[in-house]
């Protein structure tokens, strides 16, 4: 499996089908992407992105998947804890600490609860943990699905920072760590590299820093 970070929380899955997480990109667009599935974790606008104008099969919680139906969207709703395979990826909808709305012309709307994924395809497990603060079930996450990668944000302010995501990928225990959520604004400025080096010199994880565009290669 192939991972494109395509900045902010924005990641594309690409292996048997092309899963495009959170499309949303600062001052861009992720149209070019073409992805054959969706997967929304929250209504906030730095997530929801593109997901309206894509009209792409879309994966994300009942309240969510309602409105984008309502929009013309094939969406599947799921709710936490649940698990669906769409197309033959498997979808389990994880819980984050963090809340959730959907914001339509200045008018901000219920959304459902926030939420992660952990999405398998071809053999490989990669969780999203999407706009979160540090919680200890990360640990059943991680005993139950064994991911093969974790997606942290790292960005502080409305997420973890560096020093609970480093706690977080412990719980986890993915072997390969990426950061995200971090750098897209100001107001969530850090340093991904003293995150990198605390990991890597207490543990066996890797964690990989990828520039907006980058792509990494995860073999199952
Ligand atoms: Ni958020
Ligand atoms: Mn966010």
């Amino acid at each position: 499996m192939q991972i494109t970070f395509l900045g902010h929380s924005c990641v594309l899955l690409t292996g048997s089908r092309k899963i495009l997480i959170d499309p949303f990109i600062e001052g861009g667009s992720v149209a070019s992407v073409n992805p054959d599935i969706i997967a929304i974790t929250h209504g906030h606008a730095d997530h929801m992105g593109e997901a309206v104008g894509l009209r792409k099969k879309t994966v994300a919680i009942t309240e969510i998947a309602k409105y984008l139906k309502s929009k013309g969207i094939p969406a599947e709703g799921m709710n936490i804890g649940g698990t669906i395979v769409v197309d033959g990826i498997s979808f389990t909808m994880t819980p984050a600490v963090h809340s959730g709305w959907i914001e339509e012309a200045g008018i901000a709307a219920g959304g459902g609860a926030a939420a992660g994924f952990v999405i398998r395809m071809d053999g490989v497990a990669v969780y999203h943990a999407g706009d979160t603060a540090l919680f200890s079930d990360m640990k059943l996450i991680g005993e139950l699905n064994h991911p093969d990668v974790a997606l942290l944000p790292i960005g502080g302010r409305f997420t973890m920072g560096p020093d609970e995501a480093m706690m977080a990928a412990q719980f986890i225990g993915a072997k390969t760590v990426i950061p995200i959520h971090y750098n897209t604004w100001e107001k969530i400025v850090q340093d991904p590299e003293p995150f990198k080096t605390a990991i890597e010199r207490t543990t066996d994880m890797k964690v990989r820093i990828l520039k907006p565009g980058e792509t990494t290669e995860i073999r199952a």
